[in-house]
């Protein structure tokens, strides 16, 4: 499974490119806003930090209005993904858009009948919104399963990005569900790198590292 970093925080995003946990990054107008910074800017500095796919969202709900929206974002760098939210509309724009060879990201879906509809208009990826489906006390990793066979009975080449992964647990079940790709935000990133019983053991050895006597651990003399 591929992981994708869920921010538009170009110093986080940073922080986990160099240690090469992530293979990308997804915006929303909501992570944008949280920076308060101009769109276009923030969204240039995150193709220079990573090299790897870079959703960045339209803004309108028009079909037309989204695709001149997606081809302009589509120019600012070769790796953009255009994020187009699941209404009709939105199916309208990935189609055109998937034929000009711009690469999309349906998003906001809820149901396998809107990931279906956007394989089959040539969607890139779509974004089930696993942990909000979760709040509606419906099981968002059966979403993720029920996408994974659908496109595999029809070998759709569209891959499931689950998004959305609100704590460590989602992250596991997006990838045990068979999820292409998992977005998830640096601080969920971060938990998914600890262990408090790891903590324990690591304590466990370096404690018993230091009965051993000095002259016999000066390898490790800093
Ligand atoms: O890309 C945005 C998506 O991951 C939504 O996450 O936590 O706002 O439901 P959240």
């Amino acid at each position: 499974m591929e992981i994708f970093l869920d921010t538009a925080n170009v110093d986080d995003i940073k922080r986990f490119a160099r240690i090469g946990i992530i293979e990308g990054v997804t915006t929303n107008p909501a992570l944008i806003a949280k920076e308060g910074r101009n769109f276009m800017h923030v969204v240039e500095e995150i193709c220079t930090i990573i090299d790897g796919p870079v959703s960045a969202e339209v803004i309108s709900t028009d079909a037309d209005k989204m695709i001149q929206e997606g081809r302009m974002i589509a120019g600012i760098h070769e790796n953009i993904v255009v994020k187009i939210p699941a209404i009709p509309a939105g199916f309208e724009a990935v189609y055109t858009l998937a034929q000009e060879r711009i690469k999309t990201n349906l998003t906001i879906i809820y149901t396998s009948n809107q990931a279906l509809l956007g394989a089959k208009v040539g969607a890139t990826y779509v974004s089930p919104f696993v942990g909000r489906l979760d709040a509606t006390s419906t099981n968002g990793a059966d979403l993720i399963k029920e996408i994974s066979q659908i496109y595999n009975n029809y070998d759709f080449k569209t891959k499931i990005l689950a998004a959305s992964m609100r704590n460590v647990v989602y992250a596991k079940h997006a990838a045990l569900a068979g999820a292409h790709v998992a977005t998830i935000p640096p601080e969920v990133l971060d938990e998914m790198m600890k262990s408090e019983l790891t903590d324990l053991g690591l304590a466990g050895f370096l404690k018993d590292w230091e009965t051993l006597p000095e002259e016999k651990r000066q390898y490790f003399a800093h």
